[in-house]
């Protein structure tokens, strides 16, 4: 048994007449801890096909089972308990609510689950520092920058360790260098909590932070393989400096080499 299972998935949207086969057949299986990018272009399906994982929408026909629960059968009182244990979400527009500051964002789903707040407070700080942003704690979502309310959210997505993390286009509204900062963190707390993440994007150079790369082309997979290219986290976590001293110890062994073999 998988982690997440999907079978046969479908869903179709009637406008009047119109219908729009938004997806269309979809099975496949997903293992915990697995980092799984949802890769297509606008109007694919990834937003509906993360949907229909998150229960937020029924589907038209197929099932969706996580942890052995079938999500597609459930009411909606068990949905939303279902999503409040099991699931993180992490969304392009951050949803981040305005007048409460980054401590109090990041706490909020541990309020939902009637922790103590003195425990979610020190639990939503710590959170901040992991995700860098330990001088931040008391600002509000409009006094950071795009990076730093994303920082926020994944935050706010991961502190209760939910086993599933969904991400739609996480990284759509941040420039280059912001975009792999985010990322790099994203993956490395999933990583290292074993937690799965659903990525959704339709950008190749995000897909890349993934384990596999499933296509989806008009509501339909188009391919699914295991990611070759991965961008290797150790390489990027090195500072300039580190990087430069690596070089320089480079050269001193070649040099020595070289000398011994004289
Ligand atoms: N509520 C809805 N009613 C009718 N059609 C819908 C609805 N939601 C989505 N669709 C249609 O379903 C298809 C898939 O939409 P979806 O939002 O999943 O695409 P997407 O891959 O997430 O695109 P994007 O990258 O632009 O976010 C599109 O053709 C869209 O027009
Ligand atoms: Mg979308």
């Amino acid at each position: 048994m998988s982690f997440i299972e999907v079978d046969n998935l479908r869903k179709v949207y009637r406008i009047g007449n119109e219908k729009v086969i938004a997806l269309d057949s979809i099975s496949l299986n997903i293992e915990k801890g697995e980092i799984c990018c949802i890769l297509g272009t606008s109007g694919s399906g990834k937003s509906t096909f993360l949907n229909m994982l998150a229960g937020l929408e029924k589907a038209t026909k197929g099932t969706v089972k996580i942890n052995g629960r079938e999500v597609t059968s459930m009411t909606e009182k068990e949905l939303a308990e279902f999503r409040q244990e099991t699931t993180g979400f992490i969304f392009q527009s951050y949803n981040l609510l305005a007048s409460m500051n980054a401590v109090e964002n990041v706490a909020m789903p541990l309020m939902f689950k009637g922790v103590h707040p003195l425990i979610r407070n020190n639990r939503a700080k710590k959170m901040l520092r992991a995700v860098g942003l330990e001088k931040r704690l008391y600002h509000k979502p409009t006094q950071m920058s795009g990076g730093q309310q994303q920082r926020v959210g994944i935050a706010r997505a991961l502190i209760s360790k939910p086993p599933v993390v969904f991400a739609d286009e996480p990284t759509g509204n941040l420039d280059t260098k912001t975009t792999a900062e985010v990322m790099e963190i994203v993956v490395r707390m999933c990583r290292k909590h074993n937690l799965t993440l659903i990525l959704v994007t339709h950008d190749n150079d995000i897909a890349k932070y993934a384990d596999r790369i499933v296509h989806i082309v008009d509501g339909k997979i188009e391919s699914d393989y295991p990611n070759v290219s991965i961008v290797p986290p150790e390489e990027k976590k090195l500072t300039e400096t580190e990087r430069i001293l690596e070089n320089l110890n480079k050269i001193n062994d070649t040099e020595e080499n070289e000398n011994e073999n004289q």
